[in-house]
């Protein structure tokens, strides 16, 4: 764990934002790519990577597994050891800020006979491991502290693994990723039941990799089903850009008046859309062209012009395709007419800070009411945002960006108190915003 200064910075008024730009890989793709590619039989060549520090730890681990990653040129490489053929890292891993990397790693460390030790930062610390390790435990990982739920850990996996049905109690597609990927290691057939479709990156993959999957669409959810006497062979990939980051610079180009911006290349899967769908509802003229496919996964190139924005109620079970992008909606809420509320946002409270919370408190130290009523956020719509306000952004990427977006058409500067977290999933954040028009100033330290 490294200490880092942190580094506060506010956002002027912007005139028009204009230009194409295109974005940096997925990160829920680059790190399945990673891992897949790990698991695999040859070597899996990644072109569009993410190279933000969640990606760099995962691919850090997965070279201490003994899957070397490597970059050659614009590619990313990773020699896989086939599945079960990871050995025994010598240090402790370090995921840093990621609560995939560590998830999905523990679903893989759960397959092997190695014993493993996983750490990350202060905010990765205190997010709750039960979710995964609960299920894993059944298949058989041991957690050689016995009781203990946030990392640091000590795993200890196994070549016997159990093979389970497991209805997924929360919508999370980390811990359905987690177990399908031990469940490539079991003897049989493991299936996760998902009441509520989450991200399907490992699913496709899965198939990408050449492994034996079933989904069967149910009353009660969808049953994914894997094999564990799977052969994955080693592919090609090519990782499309992040909807999560680009929904950035979507929400800048509808708040600031006159703005005109197009983002090629943005991956458009059904289960990660769900704020385009709302900024549509919302009157935001948002516009898919040019949708096509790359890699088995639908992507576009997205238009934004400004617009004026209403409020709309948001309903619960859109909450798992736009789970990451609640602040900045929450946020560019305050630029419409009348209220925006936002249901089902229980699994807000537990990302990479309270974002339930530290979005409400980040609006109302900028002049806007917000309210959170159970697991639902109301944010008064008044068409404008008087900011002025210093947000706290408690170790969370997300929650900078959100402010660092709103602040280009609030009255009075924002300012964030920390930016260091944007490297985590989206170094490249303030660089595309400077290049559509923005721009954004060093604030003092408090
Ligand atoms: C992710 C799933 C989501 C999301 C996270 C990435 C993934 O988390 O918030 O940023 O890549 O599987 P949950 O599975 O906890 O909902």
């Amino acid at each position: 764990m490294k200490a880092t200064t942190a580094k506060p910075l506010a956002v002027m008024r912007a005139s028009p934002l204009r230009g194409r730009v295109r974005l940096p890989g997925d990160k829920s793709i680059s790190h399945r790519a990673l891992i897949f590619g790990a698991l695999a039989t040859g070597t899996t060549r990644i072109r569009g990577l993410l190279e933000a520090e969640d990606v760099v730890n995962t691919a850090r681990a997965v070279s201490a597994l003994g899957a070397r990653a490597e970059k050659h040129g614009d590619v990313w490489e990773v020699r896989g050891r086939g599945p079960g053929g990871l050995r025994q890292p010598t240090a402790p891993l370090d995921f840093g800020n990621s609560g995939t990397g560590a998830r999905l790693m523990m679903g893989v460390i759960a397959g092997h006979p190695i014993t493993v030790q996983m750490m990350g930062d202060a905010s990765l610390s205190r997010r709750p491991m039960r979710r995964v390790l609960g299920p894993l435990m059944q298949m058989g990982l041991e957690v050689v502290e016995p009781g203990k739920e946030t990392l640091p850990l000590t795993l200890r996996g196994t070549s016997e693994l159990i093979p389970i049905v497991y209805p997924l109690p929360v919508p999370s597609a980390q811990v359905k990723s987690a177990v399908l990927l031990a469940g490539l290691h079991a003897a049989g057939e493991t299936t996760v039941i998902e009441p509520e479709a989450t991200r399907d990156h490992t699913e496709r993959m899965l198939r990408h990799f050449g492994a034996d999957v079933r989904i069967v669409d149910k009353e009660g959810g969808r049953a994914i089903t894997v094999r564990g006497d799977a052969e994955l062979s080693g592919r090609d990939i090519l990782v499309p850009g992040d909807p999560s980051s680009a929904a950035f610079l979507v929400a800048a180009a509808l708040i600031v008046p006159g703005s005109d911006v197009t983002i090629e290349g943005v991956l458009v899967n059904p289960t990660r859309t769900g704020l385009y769908t709302t900024l549509q509802e919302m009157g935001g003229d948002v516009t898919l062209l040019n949708e096509r496919e790359e890699g088995g996964e639908p992507i576009a190139d997205i238009r934004v012009r400004a617009s004026e924005l209403k409020g709309v109620r948001v309903p619960a079970e859109r909450a798992p395709s736009m789970i990451d992008e609640y602040p900045v909606l929450a946020a560019i809420s305050a630029f419409a007419k009348g209220p925006t509320q936002m249901d089902g946002l229980a699994e807000l409270k537990v990302k990479e800070s309270d974002r339930l919370q530290a979005t409400a408190t980040g609006l109302e130290v900028n002049g806007v009411t917000a309210r959170i009523d159970g697991d639902s956020l109301i944010v008064e719509g008044k068409q404008r945002m008087k900011g002025g306000g210093r947000v706290a952004t408690h170790l969370d990427h997300r929650i900078a960006m959100a402010f660092l977006t709103a602040g280009l058409a609030s009255e009075k500067p924002i300012a964030v108190d920390d930016t260091t977290m944007i490297a985590t999933s989206f170094p490249e954040f303030r660089g595309l915003m400077e290049t559509l028009g923005a721009t954004y100033q060093e604030a003092p330290e408090q």
